[in-house]
């Protein structure tokens, strides 16, 4: 049974026991700080499961996508070693919102695997596990589903502190969890390994194919497990496992995708097909891992999930090394991918030019270190050295992109010990040094216990306000003089303090009017998350503790500023819209005078693109939407589908931004009213960042139209000075740049001009030596070819002569030297060339008579071209 029908078959079953199919999500969790990857099929419905969140259902059966590297749920360091582990895999489930519970769990999934209707497994190639002290699903087993009591293993807490356990399952460090029960498949006696909780357990006969967990808890940040609102169940199954069973292969990579993977491995590799090659495999396995996370906006990088991508291409990359492909060769893997798994899987083919692209550069950049590093590893080797020492394992992570878990591979390859401590050490010293560097940098720690600030700065541009704190150089104080700086703190402020992005007001803070005191702010800042600290210097008065003001923001800036960051949001639309909706976005600043926005995405964009994203913007800022805020809780402003940030933590009430129906997005920052206020927008930079970032800078309002207007001034000056007619200033270039050309091509005949009559006089410079006439001069202003054209002159003047002729031209001498043939016995023209040239730092060659040379030393020219005489003399 094909892989894809499996799929299919799984959730009809469940479809039939009234579960409604949902889709998988993506590999990157919403919204979930508390977990890098999506580890299982409940990740998505764990706020179900919490009781945050209701559906239209109370039972789902889900295909999902899934990643275990790097985090809690990690078997990375297994693939490639084992018949059934991976990185990426599918998983299938069905979920019980507190519906069914533990009985129905496991008849259904005892029925959907041995009844002859469906999948048809034999009953006595199956065992289970139980939690140890879980005797209803052990009785359930054993009485309803009638499994005898030797094909029942309790386990325990078996992983060295309570509920850490094989039977029982938690998410990651926090959130749901519960005791489970897992069926395991005997895949035979003439596979290596033991049932579940024996000592060889871990070996490739017994296969957990399936995991029924019984959610029960909520586990908090200090391990405390708090009763879910209602019992749940979560399942997964490993498709890959079921194939491998359903199949009759021993292992998963023997499996129709798989296989066809680890062939495409051993294709590109330039080995034959093998399924004993730990290496093909671990291609295989990575290949769909890193495609579909690139297909999910994961790109590589040197954090978080992106250096977990890049962990893993690179582990790649290197196997395909071991077996010899010292060329590019994993992104070209992609296009297999696409066609084993872009049914299931559009995205795959949707985005295969792009995942490509991205893991092709990935690639590149690494193999730029590969060899050298490979090379140190095997140094630091040398004598027979069974440890790989901590500081070159640091080297090859600092300085040649070897993450250590890739160092660490090579080391089990070939049974070394790997010195982590060492390792570890110099890490430590390392980041300890990057800290020491940025404590320059950290801002002034204020200390702040009073009340928060309130910002009214959403509708007002001035307010009233009370003085809660001062600060002269960090520490408080109760008074500030003027012509001192200081920070200041209001109870409430109309003054926006620098976050997502947008940069703080300036403006001024003035107390009876400005006469008892005029702060000049210029710039807010958070001293706390929700407390506003106004940064400037007090111009005029004093300013006290308690004191009543009037702050007020420039609003001219406030406005300007407001502007790009509006603009900002439809640029993100637009961008997306017109590139993709790969398109995330990694960072921004907004100030007054442009917006810089960086974005996940591979290629530089094109003229074309730009113009095409600036005329998205301009239009839908003439359709003057109203632009409206509305605080709601984050769950519905990510259901009404607003644009969040990976890895951003919002409170449980977020600012959902919204222009028009265009865009839709979470943000604190301050906007126009409508679009239209934004007037015009104009892209002016485009660039790369970093390795698949890019950034985008634009200005709009009064900034667009200084920008345009700058630009108009300057094609008016180049016209002017060009001396075109107003609107032909291409076509006069180009006229100019002909007229260039042909001059170019005169000048350069004239020179030759001119060297055939310096020619001429200086046949009259030849002296006789020995009967031989023998001409050596400097000529000014020729090249190599006004030098030899001039040479051959000269041998039909002379009649029969050795002729050497020198120039000099920025810094460097060019020799020519030519020998009339009834000479050539006697002199040849390469060594007169070369008697020149080794006095002036150079050497040449050529035919007995002509050569030609250079040297580097014009000061010594003269003397050299003296010496020529004697030299003949000589001969
Ligand atoms: N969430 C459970 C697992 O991943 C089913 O094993």
């Amino acid at each position: 049974m094909r892989t894809a029908e499996i799929r299919q078959k799984f959730l009809h079953f469940f479809e039939g026991k009234d579960h409604q199919i949902v889709a998988s999500s993506p590999l990157v969790p919403g919204n979930d700080p508390t977990i890098m990857f999506t580890v299982a099929g409940m990740v998505q419905f764990k706020d179900v499961f919490l009781g945050f969140e209701k559906r239209g259902y109370t039972r789902a059966t889900t295909s999902q996508k899934c990643l275990r590297a790097g985090g809690k749920h990690n078997d990375l360091e297994n693939v490639g070693y084992t018949a059934r582990h991976h990185t990426f895999f599918e998983m299938l489930g069905n979920f019980s919102f507190g519906d069914y519970f533990k009985r129905d769990a496991i008849t259904y999934a005892w029925e959907f695997l041995t009844s002859p209707q469906w999948l048809n497994l034999p009953k006595e190639k199956l065992m289970v596990t139980v939690y140890a002290s879980d005797d209803e699903a052990y009785d359930i087993w054993h009485k309803t589903v009638g499994l005898p009591a030797e094909k029942i293993v309790r386990i325990g807490d078996n992983k060295g502190a309570p509920y850490a356990s094989d039977n029982f399952w938690t998410m990651g460090d926090t959130g749901p969890c519960g005791p489970c029960t897992e069926i395991f498949y005997d895949h035979g006696p003439d596979v290596a390994g033991g049932p579940p909780g024996s000592p060889d357990e871990d070996g490739d006969r017994f296969m957990e194919i399936w995991n029924n967990v019984f959610m029960q808890f909520n586990r908090d940040e200090a391990g405390v497990l708090h009763p879910l609102p209602k019992p749940s169940v979560d399942t997964g199954m490993g498709l890959e496992r079921l194939s491998t069973v359903l199949q009759g292969v021993k292992s998963n990579y023997e499996t129709d995708i798989l296989a066809s993977l680890v062939k495409a491995a051993a294709r590109e590799t330039g080995v034959a097909y093998t399924q004993d090659q730990p290496s093909l495999k671990v291609i295989a396995d990575h290949i769909r891992a890193c495609a579909f996370l690139v297909a999910d906006g994961v790109l590589p990088s040197n954090e978080g999930r992106g250096y977990v991508l890049r962990r893993i291409v690179r582990r790649a990359v290197r196997h395909g090394y071991k077996l010899g492909q010292k060329g590019l060769f994993f992104h070209k893997l992609v296009a297999d991918l696409a066609s084993a798994m872009g049914d299931a899987y559009p995205q795959l083919i949707e985005g295969q030019a792009r995942i490509t692209a991205a893991l092709k550069a990935e690639e590149e950049q690494f193999a730029r270190t590969l060899d050298i590093g490979m090379a140190l590893l095997e140094k630091s080797l040398e004598g027979g050295k069974r440890t790989l020492d901590g500081k070159t394992a640091f080297t090859l992570h600092s300085t040649y992109g070897f993450p250590i878990d890739l160092t660490a591979d090579i080391c089990r390859e070939r049974e070394l010990e790997l010195d982590m401590a060492g390792y570890e050490k110099e890490l430590a010293e390392e980041q300890e040094r990057g800290r020491a560097a940025g404590k320059f940098n950290a801002a002034a720690n204020v200390e702040y216990n009073g009340n928060d600030t309130i910002f009214e700065g959403y509708v007002a541009n001035s307010c009233e306000a009370r003085v809660l704190a001062l600060y002269k150089d960090g520490a408080a104080v109760e008074v500030l003089n003027a012509g001192e700086a200081g920070v200041v703190v209001l109870d409430n402020t109309a003054f926006y303090a620098e976050g997502g992005g947008q940069v703080g007001d300036s403006g001024e803070i003035s107390a009876s009017g400005g006469l008892a005191a005029l702060f000049d702010v210029q710039d807010t800042q958070k001293v706390k998350a929700a407390v506003f600290g106004h940064q400037g210097k007090l111009v005029r008065g004093t300013l006290r503790l308690g004191d009543t003001v009037t702050a007020t923001i420039d609003l001219h800036k406030r406005l300007a500023t407001a502007r790009n960051h509006s603009a900002t949001h439809l640029l993100h639309a637009a961008l997306r819209e017109v590139l993709g909706t790969h398109v995330q976005q990694k960072g921004s600043l907004v100030n007054n005078e442009r917006t810089r926005f960086d974005f996940a995405h591979t290629q530089a964009v094109s003229a074309e693109e730009i113009a095409k994203i600036e005329a998205v913007v301009n239009h839908v800022i003439a359709q003057n939407y109203p632009v409206s805020a509305t605080i709601m809780k984050q769950d519905e402003a990510l259901k009404a589908g607003a644009m969040a940030l990976f890895g951003e933590k919002y409170g449980d009430e977020v600012r959902v931004l919204k222009m028009g129906q265009f865009s839709t997005e979470l943000c604190g920052g301050t906007h126009v009213q409508r679009t239209g206020d934004i007037g015009f927008f104009k892209i002016v930079a485009e660039g790369g960042v970093a390795a698949g970032i890019r950034r985008v800078e634009a200005v709009t309002g009064e900034g667009a139209l200084a920008y345009v207007q700058d630009m108009e001034r300057e094609v008016k000056r180049a016209t002017q000075l060009i001396g075109a007619q107003p609107g032909d200033l291409l076509g006069k270039l180009e006229k100019l740049q002909l007229e260039q050309k042909a001059l170019e091509k005169e000048v350069a005949k004239l020179k030759g001009k001119l060297a055939a009559s310096a020619g001429d006089s200086l046949q009259d410079q030849a002296v006789e030596v020995n009967g031989i006439k023998v001409l050596a001069a400097q000529v000014e202003g020729a090249d190599n070819n006004a030098l030899r054209e001039m040479v051959d002159k000269l041998k039909d003047k002379l009649g029969s002569a050795a002729i050497v002729l020198g120039a000099v031209a920025e810094g460097k001498v060019a020799l020519v030297a030519g020998v009339t043939a009834d000479l050539t016995g006697r002199i040849k023209a390469g060594e007169l060339v070369n008697l020149v040239a080794q006095q002036v730092g150079g050497k040449g060659g050529g035919r007995p008579d002509m050569a030609m040379a250079g040297g580097t030393q014009p000061e010594g020219l003269s003397a050299a071209l003296a010496s020529v005489a004697d030299w003949v003399k000589s001969k």
